[in-house]
C-alpha cells in the first residue's frame, strides 16, 4: 500500500496522460467526444459504486453539480439493485469501479439496463466484465492495484471526474474559460504537488504515533472534503481496525457530539474554502469537549483562528477543486501507519477482499 501511495504522482500523470491537448490546454477525452450529446442532454447522472469507489462518485456528485449544474443520484450498488429505483431513458448510469467485477455493481448495471439508459463506465481494470457491460466510458489507468485498500484508485477516479465535469461544464457554458484554464492548468501540475506532499518530513508518521493507543476516530469535512473525510475514516477502519466515522462537519452536532469525549482524536479537513469559517467553527466544539484534534488545512498567511489544535498539517494552495487529491494523501498515510505500528497485514486486512464477486 505504501507502494500505492507514493506511486501517485505517477498515476496522476498516466490518468491525465493524451487527455489533455497542448497549446491552448484542452481536455480531449474520446469517449466523452463521441457521446458529447448524451451527457449535453443529460437530465440527471446516476453514479452506481461501493465502498472507495462510492466516495470517488460523491465527489463526483459535488463536481458535476457545481461545475455542470446536472442534477446528480450517488447509489449504493447494493441497494440500488434491490430497490425499485426509478431511471429514465434521459439519465446517464455511471458505474465506478476499479477492479470493473463487483457483483453488487454488476446487478446493478443488469437492473438498470432494463430501462435502456446510457452507461458510461468509469473503470480501472482493461476488459473488465462492467467495462464490457457499458454502451462507453473511461479508463482511470491507476495501473493494477494490489493493496485491499484502494489509495491510488481513488486519486484516478476523482481526477477522471473531475475532467469529466469541467469539460462537460465548459461545453454547457456553465464554466468560464478562466475557470477552465484554472482547473485544467492545476490538474497537469496536480503530479508535482502530490510528488511534493509525499516528500515532505515524516510528521504523519509521528502523529500516528501519538494517536497510536485510540479507539475511535471521528473526521469532519464539508463541501468537496466530506467525500474525503468518508474516505479518510474508511481507509483506517480498513487497515488498522480502528472505529473511525466520516461526518459532514455540520452534522456533527445532531449526533456524534456525544461520542466526544477527553482525549478522542477528530481529524479536521479544513481548507480555506468557503466552508473554512463554518467547519473550523464545528472544530471548535470538538475541542472544548476535550477533542484532540489533527487540522487538515492549507497553507495560507491568514491565522487559523482556533487555539489548542493539537496537530496540523498543512497542503498546497490550490483550487478548491482540486484540493482533495492534497487532503487526501496525509490521511492515507495516517491509516497506514496506523497499522504499520499495530503489525497488521496492511495489504491484506482481516476479513475483506480487493474484488467482491459474490454477494
Ligand atoms: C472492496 C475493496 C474496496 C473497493 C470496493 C469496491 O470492498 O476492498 O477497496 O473500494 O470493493 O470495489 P470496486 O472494484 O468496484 O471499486
Amino acid at each position: 500500500m505504501l507502494k500505492e501511495i507514493f506511486e501517485q504522482p505517477k498515476n496522476i500523470k498516466d490518468a491525465l496522460r493524451g487527455r489533455i491537448l497542448n497549446n491552448p490546454e484542452r481536455i480531449k477525452i474520446s469517449s466523452l467526444e463521441e457521446f458529447i450529446d448524451k451527457f449535453e442532454k443529460a437530465k440527471r447522472l446516476v453514479f452506481i459504486s461501493c465502498g472507495t469507489s462510492w466516495h470517488a462518485s460523491l465527489l463526483a456528485e459535488y463536481y458535476f453539480e457545481e461545475l455542470a449544474r446536472i442534477p446528480v443520484e450517488v447509489e449504493y450498488a447494493s441497494e440500488f439493485r434491490y430497490r425499485n429505483p426509478i431511471i429514465n431513458q434521459e439519465d446517464i448510469i455511471i458505474p465506478v469501479s476499479q477492479s470493473g467485477e463487483t457483483a453488487d455493481t454488476l446487478a446493478a448495471i443488469k437492473l438498470a439496463k432494463e430501462f435502456n439508459p446510457f452507461l458510461y463506465g468509469v473503470c480501472n481494470v482493461v476488459g473488465s466484465t462492467i467495462s464490457r457491460e457499458t454502451d462507453s466510458g473511461i479508463y482511470i489507468h491507476a495501473g493494477p492495484e494490489i493493496g485491499v485498500a484502494s489509495t491510488k484508485a481513488f486519486t484516478c477516479q476523482a481526477v477522471v471526474m473531475l475532467m469529466l465535469a469541467v469539460d462537460v461544464g465548459f461545453r454547457l457554458r456553465k464554466v468560464d474559460l478562466v475557470k477552465y484554464n484554472t482547473i485544467v492548468n492545476e490538474l497537469l501540475d496536480l503530479p508535482n504537488k502530490v510528488e511534493n506532499l509525499l516528500k515532505e518530513s515524516n510528521i504523519v508518521l509521528d502523529i500516528a504515533n501519538k494517536y497510536k493507543d485510540a479507539r475511535n476516530f471521528l473526521y469532519l469535512g464539508r463541501g468537496y472534503n466530506f467525500p474525503i473525510a468518508l474516505e479518510g475514516a474508511l481507509k483506517l477502519k480498513e487497515i488498522s481496525y480502528i472505529h473511525a466515522e466520516g461526518y459532514p462537519a455540520g452534522e456533527m452536532k445532531h449526533g456524534p457530539l456525544a461520542l466526544i469525549e477527553e482525549g478522542m482524536p477528530v481529524v479536521v479537513i479544513a481548507p480555506r474554502d468557503e466552508h473554512y469559517k463554518k467547519t473550523i467553527s464545528n472544530m471548535q466544539e470538538v475541542i472544548s469537549r476535550g477533542a484532540k484534534v489533527l487540522l487538515i488545512t492549507n497553507k495560507s498567511t491568514d491565522e487559523i483562528y482556533s487555539e489548542n489544535i493539537w496537530e496540523q498539517i498543512e497542503v498546497e494552495h490550490i483550487s478548491d477543486e482540486l484540493i482533495p487529491f492534497l487532503t487526501t494523501i496525509p490521511l492515507q498515510k495516517l491509516a497506514y501507519y496506523s497499522a504499520l505500528d499495530k503489525g497488521y497485514d496492511i495489504d491484506k486486512p482481516r476479513n475483506l477482499a480487493k474484488s467482491v464477486t459474490v454477494e
